[in-house]
C-alpha cells in the first residue's frame, strides 16, 4: 500500500522539485551575488544514481507524481539526458526550469531523452537591461533557446519573468505581446525575499493586482482553473493563449502546497522558506535502507509548517540563495 507524505494541515506532497547543481552561467543579482557563490565541490552533491533512488522511493512508495529539474543552471551539469532519461522511466510529470542560454544546442536532446516541459526564465528583452540584470550578455542566445525549444516540440513553454518595480515592470506588455508571438505562456513572478544581494524590498514587488490593471487594459482576460500550482491563470479573450501571475507575497498559495525539495548537496527542504532541511545524502551514503529514508522524508513533511511569513515582521530570510536552495 501506498503512504503519504501528509503535513499536519492536511496537505499530502506530491511534487517534487529537485536541485540538480547551484552553480550557474548567469549571475542574476536577485538570485546570486556578483563573483558568485563558492560552489559545492563535486563529491558533495547528489550524484544521478543517488537522485534517481530517492526520485524511484518517492515516486514508488510515495505517489509522487511530478518531478521538475532545477540548479542554479541545470543544463550546466555533464550528461544531463542521462539523468532525464533515468527519471522518464518513472512515468511522472518531468519538467525543468532552465535559464535557456544553452537550450538551443540541449533542447532536442533533452526531448529525446523524456524531458516533457520547460520553463525559461527571462527578466527582460531590452538587451542592455538583460546583461545588467544577468550580468551576461547573453539575451540573443536565450531567445534562440525558447524558439528551438518551441520547435522541438516542447508544449507549453512557458516564460518566468520577475517583475521588479523600477527595473523592469515597464517591459509587461512588451513579454504579452512576446508570448502572444511566439506562443508561449508568459508568467510574472513577484519578486520574493531570497535574492543574494539582500537587496528585496517590499516597494520593489509589483503585486497581481497591478500586473492585471496593465494586462487587461491591452487585452480581455478570462480566469483559468489553477489547481495546485503557484501560478493563478488567465487566458486571452481573442484566443491568443494564456498567462499566469505568481503572486507569492500579495496571494500566498500556501494552504494548497504539494511541494517537496531536494538540494543539490542532497538535503531534502519541505518548504522554499525553510529555515531547516534534513540531511538525506550523510543517510544514503551510510548506507540507509529505503525505510530509514523514507522516515526522513515523512518526518520532515510532518514538521512543516502552515506557509512562509513574508512582509511581516516575523519572517526570517533563509540563510541560503535561491540558486542554493532550486527555485
Ligand atoms: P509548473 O507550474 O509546473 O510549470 O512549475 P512552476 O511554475 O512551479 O516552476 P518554476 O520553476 O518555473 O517556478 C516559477 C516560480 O515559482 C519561481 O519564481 C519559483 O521560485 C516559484 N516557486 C516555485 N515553487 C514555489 C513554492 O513552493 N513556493 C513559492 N512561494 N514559490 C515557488
Ligand atoms: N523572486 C522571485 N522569483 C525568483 N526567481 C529567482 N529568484 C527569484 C526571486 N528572488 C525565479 C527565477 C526562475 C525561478 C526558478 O525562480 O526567475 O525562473
Ligand atoms: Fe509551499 Fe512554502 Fe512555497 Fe508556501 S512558501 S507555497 S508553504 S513551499
Amino acid at each position: 500500500m501506498k503512504h503519504q507524505l501528509l503535513d499536519t494541515y492536511g496537505r499530502v506532497h506530491k511534487d517534487l522539485r529537485i536541485s540538480i547543481t547551484d552553480r550557474c552561467n548567469f549571475r542574476c543579482s536577485y538570485c546570486m551575488p556578483e563573483d558568485g557563490l563558492e560552489w559545492t565541490p563535486r563529491e558533495e552533491l547528489l550524484t544521478y544514481e543517488e537522485i534517481e533512488r530517492l526520485s524511484s522511493l518517492l515516486v514508488t512508495r510515495f505517489g509522487v507524481e511530478s518531478i521538475r529539474l532545477t540548479g542554479g543552471e541545470p543544463t550546466v551539469r555533464a550528461n544531463l539526458s542521462d539523468l532525464i532519461a533515468r527519471l522518464a522511466k518513472l512515468n511522472v510529470d518531468l519538467s525543468m526550469t532552465t535559464n535557456g542560454a544553452t537550450l538551443s544546442l540541449a533542447a532536442n536532446r533533452l526531448k529525446e531523452a523524456g524531458l516533457q516541459r520547460i520553463n525559461i526564465s527571462l527578466d527582460s528583452l531590452q538587451r542592455k537591461r538583460f546583461a545588467e540584470l544577468t550580468r551576461r550578455d547573453n539575451l540573443e542566445q536565450v531567445l534562440e533557446g525558447i524558439s528551438t525549444a518551441t520547435q522541438v516540440g516542447f508544449d507549453p513553454v512557458k516564460i518566468n519573468m520577475v517583475v521588479m518595480k523600477g527595473i523592469n515592470d515597464d517591459e509587461i506588455l512588451d513579454f504579452v505581446e512576446f508570448g502572444r508571438r511566439e506562443k508561449v505562456v508568459v508568467r510574472f513572478i513577484e519578486f520574493m525575499p531570497l535574492d543574494a544581494d539582500e537587496a528585496w524590498d517590499q516597494k520593489r514587488v509589483m503585486p497581481l493586482s497591478e500586473i492585471l490593471e496593465i494586462i487587461s487594459k491591452a487585452h480581455g482576460l478570462i480566469p483559468v482553473e489553477r489547481g495546485n500550482s503557484p501560478a493563478a491563470r488567465w487566458r486571452y479573450e481573442d484566443g491568443a493563449g494564456e498567462i499566469g501571475v505568481i503572486a507569492t507575497v500579495s496571494d500566498a498559495f500556501c494552504d494548497s502546497c504539494d511541494r517537496i525539495r531536494l538540494t543539490a548537496d542532497g538535503k531534502f527542504r519541505n518548504c522554499l522558506f525553510a529555515l531547516k532541511d534534513y540531511d538525506v545524502r550523510e543517510l544514503l551514503r551510510n548506507g540507509a535502507d529505503d525505510d530509514q529514508i523514507s522516515n526522513l522524508f515523512v518526518h520532515g513533511v510532518k514538521e512543516k509548517w502552515a506557509g512562509h511569513q513574508i512582509g511581516k515582521s516575523v519572517f526570517i530570510r533563509p540563510s541560503k540563495s535561491m540558486s542554493q536552495i532550486g527555485g
